[in-house]
């Protein structure tokens, strides 16, 4: 299918607006995606003629919302590869994936003196879910660390595997520099000393094609606002081998199968691990969003945004006094940069009154931050609706900044 760059722009109606009277240009896409008028329809459907609890009623309504709401746990199954919909579970986003399986898988498998190995790039909640748990545990948190251009190199992650290495949590791709890391390798890599590999996927699911089958990776995490869809919901992909064997991670409703005052015992999967009301509509909204990725197409989505890039990274270069972290081989379309001497702070308010929407500061990856000994960055991230224009009026921003704190 071609890519209509106009068609596009016109299914997200947050594009037209202005703020401070000229159009708005969101480069802030690493943080959240703005939403298709498809994934807004269907929220407001689902709550004008559908809304009701799931799983719990004999009534139509119920069951329709029911059948909805496991039709999309199988399109997501779909949309990533997984062998089947129960290895699909429902969550609040990437972070709850993440605390679920250090609380229950990690909390089970490890002991005093194991290891749990991440990536310097992490963001923090592939990070602070580790460090808490082996605080607990006596167990040591290690960190392979990245070169200057923002990779890891594969001979310092090999190092830092061993025989006390329990799990391994890395990012697909990383939120600051863009990195894409060769997890596949990384994960036969891991697989091969019988460790098994979380993938963070939030920065990577609206950019790439995801298939967790060819990836083999153990778990898998993402968020749905970070690819069109609503907040508030995400998935953890796990192989059924590990779900079947880790205890639950939140106890209550739905989660079980049969309770008395004396004994619980658990329902089958994914139910298991999804104790509570889900939040529906944003389940439904996650799968609309699935199917415009789907429509407009991965491959379709990642050339275009792999042209922004090389633009925008040749624009910015050419800049004096700009400075670009995360220079990456293979990256997504992620740049992060300060100008001169200005705090990024100030220069992300500059930029703002441009009508241009940057994150500016640490973005929730301290560490990277340290690596690089700065407060932080001004990162402008694409998304599939971006375009040049917008690079040119950023470049033009930029020059504004130099010229008022020059
Ligand atoms: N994790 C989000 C970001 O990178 C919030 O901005």
């Amino acid at each position: 299918m071609s890519f209509d760059i106009q068609k596009i722009r016109s299914d997200f109606p947050i594009l037209n607006r202005k703020v401070y009277g000229k159009p708005l240009v969101y480069f802030d896409n690493a943080a959240t995606t703005q939403k298709p008028r498809a994934v807004i329809d269907r929220i407001t459907d689902y709550y004008t003629n559908e809304n009701c609890n799931i799983h719990r009623g004999v009534h139509h309504l119920s069951q329709a919302a029911t059948t909805a709401f496991e039709d999309t746990r199988e399109q997501i199954a779909r949309f990533i590869n997984a062998s089947k919909k129960e290895e699909i579970i429902i969550t609040k986003g990437t972070t709850e994936s993440i605390n679920l399986i250090a609380s229950s898988f990690g909390r089970d498998i490890l002991q005093k003196g194991d290891e749990v190995l991440i990536t310097a790039m992490e963001h923090h909640s592939n990070l602070v879910p580790w460090q808490m748990l082996c605080f607990e545990k006596e167990a040591s948190l290690r960190v392979v660390p990245f070169n200057d251009k923002g990779e890891i190199e594969m001979s310092a992650y090999k190092d830092h595997i061993n025989d006390k290495t329990r799990i391994i949590a890395l990012a697909h791709v990383s939120n600051t520099l863009g990195t894409i890391n060769p997890v596949k390798e990384m994960i036969q890599y891991a697989h091969g000393k019988n460790v098994p590999v979380l993938i963070d996927g939030a920065q990577a699911l609206s950019h790439l094609k995801v298939d967790v089958s060819d990836l083999d990776c153990d778990f898998y995490c993402f968020s749905g606002h970070k690819a069109y869809g609503p907040m508030g919901v995400g998935v953890l992909y796990a192989k059924e081998k590990h779900l079947e064997a880790m205890p639950p991670y939140q106890t209550g409703g739905e989660m079980v199968e049969s309770v008395s005052f004396f004994e619980t015992t658990f329902n089958v999967l994914p139910f298991k691990f999804e104790a509570g009301t889900p939040n529906v509509e944003a389940v439904l909204g996650m799968g609309a969003a699935i199917k415009y990725l789907e429509e407009t197409g991965m491959e379709s989505i990642e050339d275009y945004e792999d042209d922004l890039l090389a633009y925008g990274t040749q624009k910015l270069k050419k800049i004096e006094g700009v400075q670009l972290y995360g220079t990456a081989c293979k990256k997504t379309g992620v740049l992060s940069f300060l100008i001169d001497n200005i705090h990024p702070y100030d220069a992300g308010t500059i930029i703002d009154k441009f009508s241009i929407a940057v994150r500016t500061g640490h973005h929730c990856a301290q560490p990277v931050m340290d690596r690089f000994g700065i407060p932080g960055t001004i990162r402008a991230s694409f998304a599939m609706y971006n375009t040049k224009e917008e690079i040119d009026q950023l470049v033009e921003a930029i020059h504004q900044v130099k010229k008022m704190f020059g």
